[in-house]
């Protein structure tokens, strides 16, 4: 490969074959903020060669606009104007609405000299079926010239029914690796390191298990409220919204069994298998096994913020939770009898997502008589902010008292490496475009979060489970507190 001249320095590692990628919904708000600059930035370290960009949507762009515009989202990219300007140039504008046949007629036209195609579904999930069935029926599942593959969005359905039938359409007209179903938490190099920490590195997994782990904590919290999404996220709430894919995930990614390759289909076979052992929260349990809740009126980031209620576009009647905490146990012989607490919610004291691995005590108290459950080592593992992990011990406080405190062993990955992580959205792209599915979800993990997931809803609905209140920049709900204060543990601190 020649390489580009404004290019030079930049390393080409993967040279992937020349390609057109549609985005439909190109003129939202994904693709603004995440797609092009990911599209980018892959061009600019040189990883792609030769490829187009098909914008589908149906404002009456035309692709010379499109282009204007394709230049605002690359604003604040590194990169001189002349590369942006040379990116720009592969920006074309299909003008359709998703339900005319006449648009999807027009894709062939636009793949004139390429033999490769990706078709990225950046568009409100209702219009999901549409797309695929038109494409399907066009013929653009099967391309005997080269590949032929479809990226889906989140969410994936909004329950078992829903992402069955969502994966039997798509089974109709592309077959499993041509799909890829996005869950950009797998992208965050954060995520990626879990693996590397748990399987590269000898001495933690002959401690990952029951006979030293007393029990696990996954949070995912954010400081900020619905904002203008109230329209889409009352239909969906907290374990919708982020349980059934993120924090499942997380999950699947910390207790999963090594598999035997890194091969998409040998790391998915494994993390699957944490889900499919996930024991069902029946409906009788769910008011023991979950917190529903949503946020009242308080101040965050020391400004007054409304409840969830009175946010725009909120129904006055909503009973969808902004936070949710589930108890979760794993049927296997490795996790017996270790709960995994999970939380996630709006509004939070702080924008925080990690994985606290929190280690049994000492079976002697040598040091202190009674020893605190803050003395318990914790790995935790910080996706964001200040991505990293850090190793609580406990440690002698100088003196001539047997004294202990705990203290820190901290890796930073801005500090150890200096260089800033891609893109989750960056390296997604790319793995689609090589056809590398590890990091994409796959047909039956996707329905088996569903089936955890679908069965809670059912329970809420069943039991009337009350969605209690939090004041915005809190915590979270007292009872959430009581329900690991059930077995002395409690939540780390936000
Ligand atoms: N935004 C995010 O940060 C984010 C994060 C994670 C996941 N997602 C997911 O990504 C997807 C896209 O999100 P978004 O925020 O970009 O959505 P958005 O801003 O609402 O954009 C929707 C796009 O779809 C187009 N569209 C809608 N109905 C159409 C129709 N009938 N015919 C033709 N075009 C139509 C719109 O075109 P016009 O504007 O021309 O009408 C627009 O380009 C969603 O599934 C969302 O859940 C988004």
């Amino acid at each position: 490969m020649k390489l580009n001249p404004l290019m030079q320095g930049i390393e080409t590692h993967h040279d992937t074959k020349p390609f057109v990628l549609f985005i439909f919904g190109v003129t939202g708000d994904l693709t603004r903020r995440k797609l092009m600059p990911a599209m980018y930035n892959l061009y600019r370290k040189g990883f792609l060669t030769r490829f187009r960009i098909v914008g589908f949507a149906r404002r009456p762009w035309s692709t010379e606009y499109f282009r204007e515009q394709g230049m605002q989202m690359l604003e604040g990219q590194p990169g001189s104007a002349d590369l942006k300007q040379q990116f720009i140039a592969s920006l074309e504008y299909l003008q359709s609405t998703f339900e005319d046949p006449a648009g999807y007629e027009r894709i062939e036209s636009f793949c004139d000299g390429f033999r490769h195609r990706l078709f990225y579904l950046s568009t409100p999930p209702a219009s999901y079926q549409e797309i695929i069935t038109q494409l399907g029926k066009h013929g653009y599942g099967d391309n005997p010239r080269g590949f032929s593959r479809i990226i889906i969005e989140k969410p994936f359905g909004r329950d078992l029914a829903s992402a069955r039938e969502l994966n039997q359409l798509l089974s109709r007209y592309f077959s499993e690796p041509q799909i890829f179903r996005i869950d950009h938490y797998l992208g965050k190099e954060t995520v990626q390191n879990i693996m590397m920490l748990r399987f590269g590195n000898a001495i933690f997994e002959p401690l990952w298990n029951r006979h030293h782990i007393d029990h696990v904590q996954i949070t995912v919290g954010e400081s900020l409220g619905v904002g203008t999404r109230a329209n889409y996220y009352d239909k969906s709430g907290a374990l919708r919204d982020m349980v059934q894919n993120h924090l499942f995930q997380l999950l699947s990614l910390t207790a999963m069994e090594p598999p035997s390759s890194l091969t998409a289909e040998g790391v998915r076979g494994e993390k699957v298998k944490v889900l499919q052992a996930l024991r069902p929260i029946t409906y009788k349990d769910v008011n023991q096994y979950t917190v529903r809740a949503r946020y009242t009126a308080g101040f965050s980031e020391g400004e007054a913020a409304p409840g969830y209620l009175d946010e725009d576009g909120v129904p006055p009647d909503s009973t969808t939770e902004t936070y949710t905490a589930l108890e979760l146990y794993l049927d296997t012989w490795r996790w017996s009898g270790v709960p995994f607490f999970l939380r996630t919610g709006k509004r939070l004291a702080r924008k925080v997502t990690e994985i606290a691995v929190h280690f049994k005590t000492p079976p002697l108290s040598l040091f202190t008589p009674d020893l605190p459950e803050q003395a318990q080592n914790v790995l935790v593992i910080r996706i964001q902010p200040g991505e990293g992990i850090t190793l609580h011990m406990n440690a002698k406080i100088p003196g001539h008292e047997n004294a202990m405190r705990p203290v820190n062993m901290d890796f930073s990955y801005g500090s150890s490496f200096g260089i800033p992580a891609p893109e989750a959205y960056e390296r997604l792209i790319l793995d689609a475009i090589l056809g590398e599915a590890t990091l994409y979800t796959r047909r039956d993990e996707i329905e088996a979060g569903w089936k955890f997931v679908t069965r809670i809803l059912s329970g809420w609905e069943k039991m009337e489970t009350p969605v209690v209140g939090y004041p915005a920049g809190s915590t979270g709900p007292e009872l959430a507190k009581l329900m690991i204060g059930r077995h002395n543990r409690r939540w780390r601190k936000l």
